[in-house]
């Protein structure tokens, strides 16, 4: 599996506070079968307007501090998770350094209070420039809805559904499930801020309900893609019943 969005670099942002906490979640990522792990750090699209050099070598300087502690596995990659609290900057479009692994896919977010329709104009700015903006976690917008999600994927924005949240009871984990159900996801991840969530448990889920080919397009499959700078692979809608959520809960 491969997780391309956590906050695994000490003391950046509101993720890992130490090299030790993110070493220990690091191994245990490892010992789940995660191959590889891109370190995303907040940054916002206002910290951007005169450049990323800043973000940047921030980023680079923590990168520096925790490669000496890590395991060998998983491979660590780099990226930021970009708050789209305004337009992206030309700047910013044009500069590699902010993509998941330098490649043409941009994880983004919006304030949780985010206007949709404003969110369809920004994506879809950024998709005219010639990058690929993915939206982490759509489910934890109140306004999200399929037909929202399908509208941002129309201008050319892809989705990153958190692989958590899929087994959650509550709204946001039902908008999570209809997203893979209705196969408007294209890949999961963890989110992980130095805690115990991992995209192994949105794979667990999926293989209990047998949707194994699915469950490895969403962990394995596209997130290679992006690191390889492919284009992604479509994902068939699914059908997730009821009654396993428990079970694959008291699981993991
Ligand atoms: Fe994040």
């Amino acid at each position: 599996m491969i997780d391309l969005h956590t906050h695994l670099l000490p003391n950046i942002d509101d993720g890992s506070s130490s090299v030790e906490q993110s070493v220990e979640v690091l191994r245990r990522m490892g010992e789940l079968g995660i191959e590889s792990v891109a370190l995303t750090p907040h940054v916002t699209a206002m910290e951007l307007v005169e450049g990323a050099e800043g973000a940047v070598q921030r980023r680079d300087r923590a990168f520096r501090g925790l490669e000496p502690a890590v395991p060998s596995v998983p491979k660590l990659l780099l990226g930021f998770e970009i708050m789209l609290d305004q337009p992206l900057p030309a700047l910013a479009l044009g500069d590699r350094r902010l993509s998941l692994n330098q490649s043409r896919y941009y994880l983004v977010e919006f304030p949780l209070g985010v206007v949709t329709g404003f969110a369809t104009t920004v994506l879809a700015q950024i998709a005219r420039s010639g990058v690929v903006p993915v939206v982490a976690h759509p489910e934890r917008y109140d306004e999200c809805s399929a037909a929202v999600v399908r509208a941002w994927r129309e201008v050319g924005a892809k989705i990153q559904v958190d692989g958590t949240t899929l087994v959650r009871p509550g709204v946001r984990g039902r908008r999570a499930r209809e997203l893979v159900e209705q196969g408007l996801a294209d890949f999961l991840a963890s989110d992980n801020h130095g805690g115990r969530r991992t995209v192994a448990t949105g794979r667990a889920y999926l293989e209990e309900l047998g949707h194994a080919a699915v469950a490895r397009l969403l962990t394995e499959e596209n997130p290679r893609a992006v690191v390889e700078d492919r284009h992604l692979v479509p994902v068939p809608p699914v059908e997730l019943k009821g009654g396993v959520l428990e079970r694959i809960r008291r699981l993991l």
